[in-house]
């Protein structure tokens, strides 16, 4: 399959009054062609941060970003200038952001917005991307797709909007959508819908999706590569069978054990103790130790390497769940 990214030792550092924040401390990411990646985890952990940076949309200054190779498509795109970046995104790679309504520009009319990328990228006029954009609506299930394109975002529903905004990310076939919490702000019922139009695109015509969730239920469903990320690093990645069936880690065991079941109605939910350390106050050793009922002194001491467990199964841990098990404690 060919690598349609390659991001290695990642990092970015927000400098503040109160000190530093070390939002990404070294990720590692690669994405093949037409895979399904998820980059999960809790609030804070630098989800967000990791993938405007695989786009370069973190500003430095104020931000220091460093990071050994960024290649996209076959290309070293480390060093693009400000310009070289802003002709590939939207027509290469393009991304697909939480809240469709800060995402639109409130003063154009939702096809109009999407013509433009057709007229920027494609280099056709503006009849003929009106037909692309209708044709890109239709596509993301728009319900009377040439009325639509004429409403401005605050005529639509925040369904409505989403489609919008995945017609845009689409309009080009780029080779790699980015979708950061593409549902978070929507209903359940549209939330599938959504994610559905999604997938359906991506496998369709074989691109590549990076898709940022703390929803696990999302990924088990999307997912064919699952990124762990706790405290700004990456602490297991696997394929998502494995991140299911054998998840060694015990933060992603946690997360887990606390997705809503039907058969939990009578139970409380369960739930990982304790919170995400403050960016500017992590532990030492390894950041999860605080909140881990496995954590002995080496944990305390120690950050923990990701190690290999598996084919293409990496760990971050002291004592996998593979350890527990030899020992009889999980
Ligand atoms: N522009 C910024 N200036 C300072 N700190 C920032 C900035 N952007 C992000 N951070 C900090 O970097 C860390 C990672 O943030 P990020 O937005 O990547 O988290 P996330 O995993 O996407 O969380 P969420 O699930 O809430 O979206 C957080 O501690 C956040 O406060
Ligand atoms: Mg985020």
């Amino acid at each position: 399959m060919e690598q349609v990214l390659k991001l290695r030792n990642l990092k970015v550092i927000f400098p503040s009054h109160g000190g530093i924040i070390r939002a990404v401390e070294g990720v590692d990411l690669d994405i093949h062609q037409g895979e399904s990646v998820a980059l999960v985890g809790e609030s804070g952990c630098g989800k967000s941060v990791t993938s405007q940076s695989v786009m370069r949309l973190i500003e430095s200054p104020p931000a220091i970003t460093r990071l050994d190779t960024l290649e996209f498509n076959g290309k070293d795109i480390k060093n693009y200038t400000h310009k070289q970046m802003q002709d590939i995104r939207g027509k290469e790679m393009s991304m697909i952001f939480q809240d469709a309504m800060t995402s639109l520009n409130p003063v154009m009319t939702c096809g109009k917005q999407i013509d433009e990328m057709y007229i920027r990228h494609k280099g056709v006029s503006k009849k003929e991307a009106r037909e692309y954009t209708i044709e890109a609506l239709k596509l993301v299930g728009m319900p009377e797709p040439r009325s639509r394109a004429k409403n401005f975002p605050h005529e639509l529903s925040g369904g409505m909007r989403q489609r919008v905004l995945l017609a845009m990310a689409f309009a080009c076939l780029p080779k790699l959508i980015i979708a950061d919490e593409p549902t978070t702000a929507l209903d359940v019922t549209i939330q599938a819908q959504v994610l559905n139009v999604l997938r359906n695109m991506q496998k369709k015509h074989d691109m590549s999706l990076l898709l940022i969730t703390h929803d696990l239920s999302v990924v088990s469903n999307i997912a064919d590569i699952v990124y762990v990320m706790y405290s700004g690093k990456i602490v297991e990645k696997a394929s998502v069978e494995d991140i299911f069936h054998e998840p060694y880690h015990p933060y992603t065991r946690g997360l887990i054990a606390s997705v809503p079941k039907l058969s939990d109605t009578e139970k409380e939910f369960s739930q990982i103790p304790g919170t995400v350390p403050h960016p500017m106050k992590k532990p030492n050793g390894c950041y999860f130790h605080p909140r881990c009922q496995h954590a002995t002194k080496q944990c305390k001491k120690a950050m923990p390497p990701l190690i290999s467990v598996g084919k293409n199964h990496e760990v971050r841990c002291h004592h996998p769940l593979k350890d527990m098990k030899k020992e009889g404690k999980a």
